[in-house]
C-alpha cells in the first residue's frame, strides 16, 4: 500500500502531482511519500506490539537526513554500517542507544567514533574485529557492548548478490565457531556480551528461512545462557521482501508469526533491521524520455536518468516497473528503458511493456525508495540527481542536484 496513485490521468504523490514537481526541479529525480514512509514503519511496528522490540531502520537502504528524521521522530532506531551512517543518524536525531553497528570491515577511527556516542551494540563478524574493539574500548576507558553476528548457513532464496547468511558468504561468524567466540568475547577484559545477531539477505519472499534461521540463534542463546552467557538482545536483522513485480512476500504479520514461533516466550528484546520494506515502495525515480530508437531488433526508450541514479537492475538485474506520469491509452509497445551512459549494462528496464512515448515526456520508475540514490554515483561525470519528499499536497527538495562544480570539488591540479 502505498500513496503513489493516478488522480484522473496524472501521476500523484500523496496530494501532489508528479508533473508540477517535474516542472520545477527538473528531472530525473527521487520523490519519497512520506506518508508511505510513515504508514509502512508503524505496519511493522504493530506487527510486534506487545513484545519487547526495536526496530533499528538499516540506513544503507535510504540515508537522506529527512527520511532518517521521520524514523526518529516515530521513535526507530538505526542499523548502521560505517562511521558516515552513523554521522547521517546523529544529525536525523535518531539515539545513539538505540543504534546497533553491522558490517565486516569496521574501522578504527569508526569504532571509537561509536564508542564515544555510546551505540547500543558492535555486532561483531570476526575473532580479529573483536579483539580490536576490545583494545580500542580499552584505550578509551570504556566497555564495548557486542553481540556476535552469526551466520546460519541457511539459503534465504533470493537474488545470490543479496543472499548474507549462507557458508560461502563473507559474513558473520559459522554457527559452529560461534559458541567458543562468545567464550572468548565473554572472557575480555573491555567486551560487555549482550546480544546475538544474525541478517540473511535480502528481497526475501518466503518466511520460511527467517524461521530456520531464527531457530539457529535460539539454540545458540540456549548454549550460551547454560553456559552462564546471558543474552539480552536476538537481533534477527532485515530482509523482508516487497513487491516489484508478481512477488507475493509475506506480509509482516505473517513475518512476525514467523519470527515469534521461533523464538517462543521471551522476554529478550527482538531487534529488527528493516530497510527495504519501508522505504521501497515510499519512492519513485522520476526520468524524461529524450529520444525513441529503433534498433534491428529492440525498441529503446533513452531516458535522463542512468545505472548511475539507480543501479539496481544492472547490478541485480532488478525488475523495476515503468509508468507513464500522464496516463495514456496510446498504443503499446515493449522496449528496453535506457539511461545515456556508456555501458551496455546501463539499463533501467528490459523488455518492458509501455505505452509509446514520446520525447520530453515524463516516466516513473516505480519501486525506488530503497537501495536507489544511496547507490548512486556520479560515473560519466554526472551529477547526482534531486530527492524531494512530499507530504499531503506539500513537497520539499531535500537533496538539492549536484553541479558541475560539485563534479570536481575536493579536485585539485598536481604540482610540478
Ligand atoms: C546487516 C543488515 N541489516 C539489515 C539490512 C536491510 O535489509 P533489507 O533492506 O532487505 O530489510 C541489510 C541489507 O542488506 C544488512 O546488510
Amino acid at each position: 500500500m502505498n500513496y503513489f496513485n493516478y488522480q484522473g490521468n496524472k501521476l500523484h504523490c500523496e496530494e501532489v502531482p508528479v508533473e508540477t514537481i517535474a516542472a520545477e526541479v527538473g528531472t530525473p529525480f527521487y520523490l519519497y511519500s512520506a506518508s508511505t514512509i510513515e504508514r509502512h514503519y508503524r505496519v511493522f511496528e504493530e506487527a510486534f506490539a506487545g513484545v519487547n522490540h526495536l526496530i533499528c531502520f538499516s540506513v544503507k537502504s535510504n540515508s537522506n537526513i529527512a527520511v532518517l528524521k521521520l524514523m526518529a521522530t516515530m521513535g526507530a532506531g538505526a542499523d548502521i554500517v560505517s562511521g558516515g551512517e552513523l554521522y547521517r543518524t546523529l544529525k536525523a536525531g535518531i539515539k545513539p542507544g538505540k543504534t546497533v553497528f553491522s558490517g565486516v570491515g569496521k574501522k578504527e577511527d569508526e569504532i571509537r567514533f561509536a564508542l564515544d556516542t555510546g551505540i547500543l551494540m558492535f555486532n561483531v563478524e570476526s575473532f580479529e574485529e573483536l579483539e580490536t574493539i576490545n583494545r580500542i574500548a580499552g584505550y578509551m576507558n570504556r566497555r564495548a557492548p557486542v553481540s556476535l553476528r552469526v551466520n546460519p548457513d541457511v539459503d534465504p532464496r533470493t537474488h545470490p548478490y543479496i543472499s548474507t547468511g549462507m557458508e560461502k558468504n563473507k559474513f558473520g561468524i559459522p554457527v559452529t565457531e560461534a559458541f567458543y567466540l562468545y567464550r572468548k568475547a565473554a572472557g575480555m577484559d573491555n567486551i560487555d556480551v549482550i546480544g546475538v545477531d544474525c541478517h540473511i539477505g535480502s528481497q526475501l519472499t518466503s518466511s520460511e528461512p527467517f524461521g530456520e534461521a531464527v531457530a539457529k540463534l535460539m539454540e545458540l542463546v540456549n548454549v550460551l545462557e547454560d553456559d552462564g552467557i546471558s543474552i539480552r538482545y536476538i537481533d534477527v536483522g532485515g530482509g523482508l521482501g516487497i513487491v516489484y513485480d508478481k512477488e507475493s512476500p509475506p506480509l509482516p504479520s505473517n513475518y512476525a508469526e514467523t519470527i515469534l514461533d521461533a523464538t517462543g516466550n521471551t522476554d529478550r528484546t527482538l531487534i529488527f533491521e528493516p530497510g527495504r520494506v519501508i522505504v521501497g515502495n515510499a519512492g519513485i525515480l522520476v526520468t524524461k524520455v529524450l529520444y525513441n530508437k529503433k534498433g534491428p531488433t529492440k525498441n529503446f526508450v533513452i531516458v535522463d536518468a542512468a545505472m548511475n541514479d539507480l543501479i539496481r537492475p544492472s547490478l541485480y538485474d532488478a525488475y523495476q516497473e515503468v509508468r507513464t506520469v500522464i496516463r495514456s491509452d496510446r498504443e503499446e509497445m515493449v522496449a528496453d528503458i535506457v539511461g545515456p551512459i556508456c555501458e551496455s549494462t546501463d539499463f533501467l528496464a528490459r523488455d518492458h511493456m509501455l505505452p509509446r512515448v514520446h520525447s520530453g515526456e515524463l516516466l516513473a520508475i516505480m519501486s525506488a525508495g530503497a537501495y536507489g540514490f544511496p547507490m548512486a554515483s556520479q560515473y560519466n561525470s554526472r551529477p547526482r540527481c534531486a530527492e524531494v519528499m512530499a507530504r499531503g499536497d506539500r513537497y520539499q527538495i531535500i537533496r538539492d542536484r549536484e553541479t558541475y562544480e560539485d563534479l570536481v570539488s575536493g579536485e585539485r591540479f598536481f604540482k610540478d
